[in-house]
């Protein structure tokens, strides 16, 4: 018999707490197993409470020694005791106040799914967001309760880290103190055999601030660009929002067992030690630029985030998007804005609007979960930014300025909801933004239509709006959608420069005066106009211009907006893949040609040359196709995408094989943009070029490699040209280092041809190395398959489907939070052929049934799967 489903947890049932706390002490006795938690909690009735008056604890996996109140002990006659928690009734409680203490016992070393208080490599270490804490100790853990806590931690080992400032310690003792109210998920520990790298920052009053990156010892030459990356991002953070640091150490420890990027804890940063750790030798460019955006994410986290948190997990992009909004800009800053804004839509694209398509389709701010772990998605994350980027917008860069301000001055140490958020820049901008808020609580990717025709020397032109139905949303309201456009004449002169027009209604019509453009730019009546639509991707929304291929070519010759120029290419090479997988028609010259004058020319970043020059991914091929009602065939997909490589390859060859050759970095390596943007065209140029000439020149690229960047393109074209040799070669110089043997992994799956894509992939899994516990090796290896080779994955006789949901099940025991979120490979199956929907059936089915199912992963089974 299988447990009754749990039930979801819905928006609507919020009540404020009945208590709140003013106090928290905490005492850990660590031992790997039976670790003991003292808990010292001062509560007090919360006057706007609105629950039953019974303290309610959460607690899970706890086992409770003692506890008492007002130092009064309870008798199991005093409480009721569940697997979820404790409760103790109004009627057993003293009026006002009243101290609560109790005494638990934890086993760290046997929690493997890794949330909680946990050990890895023999290191304690914390991981409470969002519902971990109830695995430590009995406790309000909810974010509306927020509390100053001081933290004892006893225990041999030598570095011993909380929350906070240090307060004292000796041997085997440290205690620490955070004055600053906060959530029990905030809360963290870490305790371990440890080194730091260490440096300072002095905040924009002139206080000092001590910086430390903990890692294992040998690892402590692989943090400077981190550091780096910190201190940029305090100083950024200080010259763009205002906002200073508020303690006076600021500590990040590197885990290598995480279930994700990296956890924003007051004061002690966790961080997966992939986004940490970093040599070039051992590191990509990718990765140095994820260290420095992650690094940023989590101290801007600092403001937004915990000095103002979420009322409750339903205000999860209040911040989670705001931050995302935040860590973008920076990036931005530091690199190259067109190049990131490129970045950021190819995700978004890649994993939001797939998310938005599928079963699994939530508002920004969802209305109910199961499993709230379940909800740290590219849709609260990625879309909850672009939400962002549109009021910025809307309100312009000052508008947006003042309401931060107010959101800082006004909400600080509270714990607020979207409406607060919304209601500061109705205040500071006068603007009504109730129609707005429907990106919250709207799911599905708004798609616009734009259609235009020319009547004497006018432009009449329509657009409109349509929300598709998602699960459990079939009727729709209008979006306000930003829409940035210019307009261009066939020689690509610019006729109306950037212009913003929001499209609030379900359709709007516009007017242009094109002859009077044309006389204020000087040039003759042109015979056709092309709109540039949805500029720097405006809105995320998907947008429907019927614009000719000739337009497409101009737009990608000529428009001043680099983001449409980069777009222009892309829709072109879109639908030369469709138009050759339906009807077998070669690749178009005049594609060919813009593509090598955009190559050609110097001015252009090779960074955004180099993204010119990518083709769209098989999963968005597959997605374009559905979308044009092509049920998508992957193993076509692939074979398409390959033979637009090569036509590529074959039409370019001088063209790549000379940007090769320029594209030198230097000598001495760097991660900067401005180096890593040669790389990634001399790389990509590379790839291409092993696809018409012999594996010869990724050969000498691989044996001179000084740098993990080169050797991971190399490593990858030797794999396509069929090289048996690289893996172990590559094996055996890396053999000892657990990040660049993730890629080891990963990049033999993503590049085995799609026939033998499982095969090699359960080859893999026998590998010694294969450690299935630790989420990084779990992902590289499944997700290698999974994301990076969906042909594979996709194999027709079922095989993929069968490894992933075999693997699903034996993680799933382990670490549900890493079950439930690989899950998703499954989340776009209904766009597949009837025998293909058919076997993934039967796997969700296979997986639905099993015993002891997490609520994680049986929410994400039952969702996919559909009614
Ligand atoms: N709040 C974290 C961030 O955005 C992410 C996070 C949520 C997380 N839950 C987690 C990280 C569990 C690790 C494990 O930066
Ligand atoms: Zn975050």
């Amino acid at each position: 018999m299988k447990d009754a489903a749990p039930q979801p947890i819905h928006l609507a049932d919020y009540r404020p707490p009945s208590y709140l706390v003013e106090e928290v002490r905490l005492t850990f006795r660590l031992q790997p197993k039976g670790t003991r938690v003292l808990s010292r909690v001062r509560f007090r009735a919360n006057p706007e409470g609105l629950e039953d008056g019974n303290l309610h604890l959460d607690g899970e996996g706890v086992r409770l020694i003692s506890c008492s109140i007002d130092g009064e002990p309870l008798t199991a006659f005093d409480y009721l005791l569940t697997a979820e928690g404790l409760t103790v009734p109004a009627a057993r409680l003293p009026e006002g106040a009243f101290t609560w203490e109790a005494e638990v016992e934890i086993d760290p070393e046997e929690n493997t799914a890794l949330e909680g208080l946990y050990t890895s490599n023999g290191m304690f270490c914390t991981q409470c967001e969002a519902e971990g804490f109830r695995k430590i100790t009995f406790y309000p853990d909810r974010p509306d309760v927020m509390a100053p806590f001081t933290v004892r931690i006893e225990s041999d080992l030598p570095v011993l880290l909380s929350n906070g400032n240090p307060v004292a310690s000796g041997e085997g003792w440290a205690e620490w103190h955070d004055p600053w109210p906060k959530p029990s998920y905030l809360f963290a520990l870490v305790a371990g055999e440890l080194v730091a790298y260490s440096d300072r920052f002095t905040t924009m009053s002139g206080r000092e601030v001590a910086l430390n990156i903990w890692v294992r010892p040998g690892d402590e030459g692989k943090c400077a660009y981190a550091m780096d990356a910190l201190k940029r991002s305090m100083r950024w953070d200080e010259e763009v929002y205002g906002r200073e640091y508020d303690l006076d150490v600021f500590n990040i420890v590197a885990v290598d067992d995480f279930n994700m990027g990296a956890m924003e804890n007051k004061g002690l940063n966790i961080f997966n030690s992939k986004f940490v750790l970093a040599t070039p030798e051992t590191a990509t460019d990718r990765d140095y630029d994820f260290i420095e955006g992650i690094v940023a994410h989590e101290y801007f986290h600092n403001w937004t985030g915990n000095r103002i948190t979420c009322r409750d997990w339903f205000q999860l992009c209040l911040k989670e998007g705001l931050t995302v909004f935040r860590d973008q800009q920076f990036s931005a800053d530091m690199r190259s804005a067109p190049v990131k804004r490129i970045e950021e839509v190819l995700q978004l694209r890649a994993r939001q609007f797939r998310e938005d398509a599928g079963p699994l389709a939530h508002n920004v701010r969802p209305d109910s979960y199961v499993e709230i772990n379940n909800f740290y998605t590219a849709t609260v994350y990625e879309k909850g930014a672009e939400v962002i980027g549109m009021l910025h917008r809307l309100v312009g860069a000052d508008g947006y300025r003042a309401a931060l301000d107010a959101y800082f001055s006004r909400h600080d140490g509270q714990a607020c909801t979207i409406e607060d958020w919304l209601a500061v820049f109705e205040d500071v901008t006068g603007r009504d933004l109730s129609q707005f808020k429907r990106w919250y609580t709207q799911a599905g990717t708004p798609r616009v239509s734009a259609r235009w025709a020319r009547t004497g020397g006018t432009l009449k032109m329509t657009l409109a709006q349509e929300l598709p139905a998602t699960p459990g949303q079939p009727l729709k309201e209008p979006a306000v959608i930003p829409v940035a456009l210019g307009l261009l004449a066939p020689d690509g002169t610019e006729l109306l420069p950037e212009t913003l027009v929001v499209l609030d209604g379900r359709e709007a019509e516009l007017e242009f005066d094109i002859a009077g453009m044309a006389e204020r730019a000087g040039v003759a009546m042109p015979e056709r106009v092309i709109p540039s639509l949805l500029r720097g991707f405006s809105a995320p929304v998907i947008l429907d211009a019927p614009l000719s291929r000739a337009d497409r070519l101009v737009l990608l010759a000529h428009d001043p907006d680099p983001f449409n120029r980069w777009e222009a290419g892309r829709s072109l090479m879109r639908e030369t893949l469709l138009a050759m997988l339906t009807d077998g028609a070669a690749p178009d010259a005049a594609l060919f040609e813009a593509l090598a004058t955009l190559l050609t020319t110097d001015t252009l970043d090779p960074a955004y040359r180099a993204l010119a020059l990518a083709l769209p991914s098989e999963d968005d091929i597959a997605q374009a196709a559905h979308d044009a009602g092509v049920v998508p065939d992957p193993t076509a997909i692939h074979g398409v995408r390959r033979a637009l490589q090569t036509a590529m390859a074959e039409a370019l060859q001088p063209v790549l094989a000379a940007l090769h050759d320029a594209m030198d970095p230097g000598p001495v390596y760097s991660p900067d943009a401005e180096q890593a943007a040669k790389r990634s065209l001399r790389n990509a140029a590379l790839m291409l070029l092993a696809r018409v000439e012999g594996p010869e020149r990724a050969q000498a690229r691989y044996d001179a490699a000084t740098n993990m960047t080169d050797e991971m393109a190399a490593f990858a074209a030797l794999l396509e040209a069929g090289d048996t040799q690289v893996a172990a070669r590559f094996h055996d110089r890396w053999k000892g280092d657990r990040l660049v043997m993730d890629k080891w992994f990963m990049v033999q799956i993503a590049h085995a041809e799609p026939e033998q894509a499982v095969a090699v992939a359960q080859r893999l899994t026998d590998h010694p190395l294969f450690d299935w516990k630790n989420p990084n090796r779990f992902r590289s290896v499944i997700g290698g398959l999974t994301a990076g080779n969906p042909a594979g994955f996709h194999d027709p006789t079922g095989a993929g489907y069968r490894f992933l949901a075999d693997w699903l099940l034996k993680v799933d025991a382990k670490n549900p939070q890493t079950a439930a979120r690989m899950s998703t490979a499954y989340e776009t199956w209904r766009r597949y052929d009837a025998d293909r929907q058919q076997l993934i059936a039967g796997e969700l089915d296979r997986i639905a049934a099993a015993e002891g199912l997490s609520r994680d992963l049986g929410e994400m089974v039952s969702r996919i799967r559909g009614s």
